[in-house]
Protein backbone atom coordinates (compact mmCIF):
# COMPACT_ATOMS: atom_id res chain seq x y z
CA UNK A 1 0.00 0.00 0.00
CA UNK A 2 3.02 2.55 0.98
CA UNK A 3 4.81 1.97 -1.99
CA UNK A 4 2.18 1.94 -4.24
CA UNK A 5 1.48 5.60 -2.59
CA UNK A 6 4.82 6.59 -2.68
CA UNK A 7 5.00 5.46 -6.80
CA UNK A 8 1.80 7.65 -7.23
CA UNK A 9 3.43 10.58 -5.49
CA UNK A 10 6.63 9.82 -7.83
CA UNK A 11 4.61 10.02 -10.93
CA UNK A 12 3.01 12.81 -9.76
CA UNK A 13 6.14 14.54 -9.55
CA UNK A 14 7.47 14.05 -12.88
CA UNK A 15 4.59 14.92 -14.58
CA UNK A 16 4.55 18.30 -12.13
CA UNK A 17 8.13 18.61 -13.52
CA UNK A 18 7.81 18.05 -16.71
CA UNK A 19 4.55 20.22 -17.16
CA UNK A 20 6.82 23.50 -15.61
CA UNK A 21 10.09 22.51 -17.70
CA UNK A 22 8.07 22.92 -20.64
CA UNK A 23 6.17 25.93 -19.88
CA UNK A 24 9.81 27.55 -19.12
CA UNK A 25 11.11 26.49 -23.11
CA UNK A 26 7.86 27.54 -24.27
CA UNK A 27 8.41 31.64 -23.00
CA UNK A 28 11.40 31.56 -24.83
CA UNK A 29 13.36 34.96 -25.02
CA UNK A 30 12.96 36.88 -28.09
CA UNK A 31 15.59 37.65 -30.21
CA UNK A 32 16.71 41.60 -30.45
CA UNK A 33 16.24 41.19 -34.13
CA UNK A 34 12.62 40.04 -33.32
CA UNK A 35 11.36 42.41 -30.91
CA UNK A 36 12.77 45.44 -33.08
CA UNK A 37 10.49 44.33 -36.03
CA UNK A 38 7.89 43.93 -33.40
CA UNK A 39 8.55 47.17 -32.20
CA UNK A 40 9.99 50.47 -33.43
CA UNK A 41 13.07 50.68 -31.81
CA UNK A 42 13.19 54.74 -32.40
CA UNK A 43 10.13 54.52 -30.12
CA UNK A 44 12.59 53.18 -27.14
CA UNK A 45 11.33 50.00 -24.96
CA UNK A 46 8.47 50.55 -22.40
CA UNK A 47 5.02 50.65 -22.52
CA UNK A 48 4.53 54.27 -24.35
CA UNK A 49 3.83 53.22 -28.38
CA UNK A 50 1.81 56.09 -29.18
CA UNK A 51 1.76 59.72 -28.13
CA UNK A 52 -0.19 62.39 -29.44
CA UNK A 53 1.12 65.94 -29.54
CA UNK A 54 -1.20 69.13 -29.31
CA UNK A 55 -0.47 72.61 -31.14
CA UNK A 56 -0.95 75.00 -29.20
CA UNK A 57 1.22 73.40 -26.14
CA UNK A 58 -0.71 72.36 -22.90
CA UNK A 59 0.08 74.95 -20.88
CA UNK A 60 -0.91 73.56 -17.80
CA UNK A 61 1.47 70.52 -18.57
CA UNK A 62 4.17 72.67 -19.50
CA UNK A 63 3.88 74.35 -15.85
CA UNK A 64 4.20 70.53 -14.20
CA UNK A 65 6.34 69.73 -16.55
CA UNK A 66 9.13 72.97 -15.48
CA UNK A 67 8.18 72.15 -11.97
CA UNK A 68 9.44 68.66 -12.19
CA UNK A 69 12.42 69.77 -13.95
CA UNK A 70 13.29 72.50 -11.35
CA UNK A 71 12.81 69.58 -8.26
CA UNK A 72 14.54 66.46 -9.90
CA UNK A 73 16.41 67.21 -13.08
CA UNK A 74 18.13 70.44 -13.42
CA UNK A 75 20.67 68.68 -10.83
CA UNK A 76 22.45 67.05 -13.84
CA UNK A 77 20.48 68.47 -17.40
CA UNK A 78 20.66 71.95 -18.50
CA UNK A 79 17.99 73.88 -20.76
CA UNK A 80 20.70 74.80 -23.06
CA UNK A 81 23.04 72.41 -25.32
CA UNK A 82 25.58 72.27 -22.95
CA UNK A 83 26.32 68.67 -20.82
CA UNK A 84 26.14 68.51 -16.89
CA UNK A 85 26.06 65.05 -15.75
CA UNK A 86 23.48 63.97 -18.60
CA UNK A 87 22.92 66.02 -22.54
CA UNK A 88 21.60 69.35 -22.39
CA UNK A 89 17.90 69.29 -23.13
CA UNK A 90 18.07 72.11 -26.21
CA UNK A 91 16.63 70.41 -29.21
CA UNK A 92 15.48 67.01 -27.68
CA UNK A 93 12.21 66.74 -28.83
CA UNK A 94 13.68 67.52 -32.74
CA UNK A 95 16.72 64.22 -32.11
CA UNK A 96 14.20 62.25 -30.32
CA UNK A 97 10.48 60.95 -30.93
CA UNK A 98 8.02 61.32 -27.83
CA UNK A 99 7.93 58.22 -27.26
CA UNK A 100 11.77 57.06 -26.88
CA UNK A 101 11.87 59.95 -24.15
CA UNK A 102 8.83 59.12 -22.16
CA UNK A 103 10.08 55.87 -22.07
CA UNK A 104 13.44 56.72 -21.46
CA UNK A 105 11.85 58.82 -18.44
CA UNK A 106 9.51 55.95 -17.12
CA UNK A 107 11.73 52.97 -18.01
CA UNK A 108 14.77 54.20 -17.36
CA UNK A 109 16.42 50.94 -15.95
CA UNK A 110 15.74 49.02 -19.26
CA UNK A 111 15.95 50.92 -21.83
CA UNK A 112 19.90 51.85 -20.74
CA UNK A 113 20.54 47.98 -20.32
CA UNK A 114 19.04 47.30 -23.62
CA UNK A 115 18.58 50.29 -25.94
CA UNK A 116 20.88 51.23 -28.62
CA UNK A 117 20.48 54.99 -28.36
CA UNK A 118 20.33 55.25 -24.46
CA UNK A 119 23.54 52.77 -24.10
CA UNK A 120 25.07 55.26 -26.62
CA UNK A 121 24.11 57.57 -24.11
CA UNK A 122 25.69 55.86 -21.22
CA UNK A 123 28.49 55.40 -22.56
CA UNK A 124 29.86 58.50 -23.57
CA UNK A 125 28.11 60.17 -19.98
CA UNK A 126 29.90 57.21 -18.15
CA UNK A 127 27.01 58.04 -15.32
CA UNK A 128 23.90 56.11 -15.28
CA UNK A 129 20.98 58.36 -15.11
CA UNK A 130 19.64 57.93 -11.34
CA UNK A 131 16.46 59.18 -11.09
CA UNK A 132 12.73 58.61 -9.17
CA UNK A 133 10.78 56.63 -11.49
CA UNK A 134 8.19 59.32 -12.77
CA UNK A 135 4.69 58.33 -14.15
CA UNK A 136 3.58 58.29 -17.54
CA UNK A 137 1.06 61.72 -17.02
CA UNK A 138 4.63 63.35 -15.31
CA UNK A 139 6.82 62.12 -18.17
CA UNK A 140 4.19 63.66 -20.56
CA UNK A 141 4.70 66.91 -18.23
CA UNK A 142 8.10 67.21 -19.03
CA UNK A 143 8.00 66.46 -22.31
CA UNK A 144 5.48 69.25 -23.11
CA UNK A 145 7.98 71.23 -20.99
CA UNK A 146 10.85 70.17 -23.54
CA UNK A 147 8.80 71.22 -26.03
CA UNK A 148 8.14 74.28 -25.18
CA UNK A 149 12.19 74.71 -24.47
CA UNK A 150 12.94 73.78 -28.15
CA UNK A 151 10.59 76.61 -29.04
CA UNK A 152 7.45 75.01 -29.74
CA UNK A 153 4.47 77.53 -29.21
C1 LIG B 1 21.92 62.06 -11.36
C2 LIG B 1 21.88 62.70 -12.63
C3 LIG B 1 20.59 62.74 -13.40
C4 LIG B 1 19.35 63.16 -12.99
C5 LIG B 1 18.94 63.67 -11.61
C6 LIG B 1 18.48 63.06 -14.13
N1 LIG B 1 19.18 62.58 -15.21
FE1 LIG B 1 18.43 62.25 -17.06
N2 LIG B 1 20.24 61.58 -17.69
C7 LIG B 1 21.37 61.49 -16.90
C8 LIG B 1 22.44 60.87 -17.67
C9 LIG B 1 23.85 60.61 -17.16
C10 LIG B 1 21.90 60.60 -18.93
C11 LIG B 1 22.58 59.90 -20.11
C12 LIG B 1 22.31 58.40 -20.02
C13 LIG B 1 23.11 57.76 -18.92
O1 LIG B 1 24.33 57.87 -18.93
O2 LIG B 1 22.47 57.17 -18.01
C14 LIG B 1 20.52 61.07 -18.91
C15 LIG B 1 19.68 61.03 -20.00
C16 LIG B 1 18.39 61.52 -20.02
C17 LIG B 1 17.54 61.59 -21.19
C18 LIG B 1 17.97 61.29 -22.62
C19 LIG B 1 18.74 62.50 -23.11
C20 LIG B 1 19.04 62.56 -24.59
O3 LIG B 1 19.80 63.45 -25.00
O4 LIG B 1 18.52 61.74 -25.34
C21 LIG B 1 16.34 62.08 -20.78
C22 LIG B 1 15.13 62.35 -21.64
C23 LIG B 1 16.43 62.31 -19.37
N3 LIG B 1 17.70 61.97 -18.94
C24 LIG B 1 15.41 62.80 -18.59
C25 LIG B 1 15.52 63.09 -17.23
C26 LIG B 1 14.43 63.61 -16.43
C27 LIG B 1 13.04 63.89 -16.93
C28 LIG B 1 14.93 63.79 -15.18
C29 LIG B 1 14.21 64.33 -13.96
C30 LIG B 1 12.96 63.70 -13.61
C31 LIG B 1 16.32 63.37 -15.20
N4 LIG B 1 16.64 62.96 -16.47
C32 LIG B 1 17.14 63.42 -14.12
C33 LIG B 1 21.50 61.92 -15.59
C34 LIG B 1 20.46 62.37 -14.81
Amino acid sequence: MKTWKYSIGIALFFIVFSCAKNQSTETAELTKAEIDSITDPAKGIGVVRNVALNTPLELDRVEKGKAIYEGECNSCHTLDDQRLVGPGWKDITKRRKPEWIMNMITNVDVMLDNDDQAQELLESCGTRMAVEVLTLGEARDVLEFMRQNDGEK
